[in-house]
């Protein structure tokens, strides 16, 4: 089965990719990524699209990276595969990307939406970050664009407590341009893409990389940062008690080594 669907005339000039292992909640894993990646790069070169909604199902956006296929990996086998290298070709997608968020967007979940340009959320999503509790951290940007969007002490209690914000409370601290009834969630993402459809896609274009510049000034430094510690959790025995409690569905007993 397709790990993700495309639809690159769903509506008029914009096109729908749904993340689809909703049995897995939408876990990104390696090959998911990679067709996000593929799919981004051919809409991003047709000419009859003009922006891009990603969105997955009600109960999950994405429930974050794959813990199954990461679980028994070592630091040079994650530093190796180097999985967010896909990620930072996702970054060079030209076209406007709103991520319609229902349900969970935890971990990479939360992040693959905070790498989108803008996020319309159901009211039902809950955004996380709750790698700490696997014995890991953020490695796909969590660290530097939470911190961005919602600032430094919110960001910190999230990131170190792995604690959720509500849809409500991801709209009060910036994190989400929009929050909606979930029957409307996908409309609503696909009425500010069609708004955007109807600018000059030249000038919408020119106007994303400057936003971006603003934004990503010091985030090309960030990210390397948070990656190379990302990768270095996978040396540390609680990564794999951490992970392995998961997969059991038990709770974890950290050693802090
Ligand atoms: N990876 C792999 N499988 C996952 C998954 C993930 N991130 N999230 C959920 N699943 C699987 C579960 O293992 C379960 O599979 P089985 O039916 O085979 O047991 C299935 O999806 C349904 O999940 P639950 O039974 O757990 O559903 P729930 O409603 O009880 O709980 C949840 C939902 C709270 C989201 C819970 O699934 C959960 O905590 N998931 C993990 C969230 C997480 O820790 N994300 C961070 C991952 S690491 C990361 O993302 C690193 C990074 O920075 C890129």
């Amino acid at each position: 089965m397709d790990s993700i669907l495309v639809r690159p005339h769903f509506h008029p000039h914009i096109a729908l990719i749904q993340l689809n292992r909703p049995k897995e909640l939408n876990a990104l894993n390696l090959q998911l990524m990679a067709q996000l990646r593929d799919a981004l790069r051919q809409l991003d070169a047709d000419d009859a699209v003009r922006a891009i909604v990603i969105a997955g199902n009600e109960r999950a956006f994405a429930a974050g990276a794959d813990i199954k296929e990461m679980a028994n990996k070592s630091a040079i086998d994650m530093f190796l595969i180097d999985q967010f290298s896909t990620w930072d070709q996702i970054r060079k997608t030209k076209k406007p990307i709103i991520a319609a968020v229902s349900g969970f967007a935890l971990g990479g979940g939360c992040e693959l939406a905070m790498t989108c340009d803008m996020i319309i959320a159901s009211e039902t999503a809950v955004f996380g970050q709750p790698e700490i509790k696997l014995g890991i951290m953020p490695g796909a940007g969590g660290t530097q664009r939470l911190t961005r969007a919602i600032g430094k002490v919110k960001a910190m209690e999230m990131v170190l407590t792995g604690k959720y914000l509500t849809a409500r409370e991801a709209e009060q601290s910036g994190l989400v341009n929009k929050v909606v009834p979930v029957e409307l969630y996908l409309d609503e993402a696909i009425q500010l893409a069609s708004d955007i459809a109807a600018m000059s896609p030249v000038a919408v274009r020119l106007a994303k990389e400057s936003v971006n510049l603003a934004y990503d000034s010091l985030l090309n430094e960030g990210l390397h940062f948070e990656r190379k510690n990302f990768y270095l959790c996978f040396a540390s025995q609680d990564q794999l008690e951490g992970m392995a409690a998961f997969i059991e569905k038990r709770q974890p007993q950290f050693k802090g080594k």
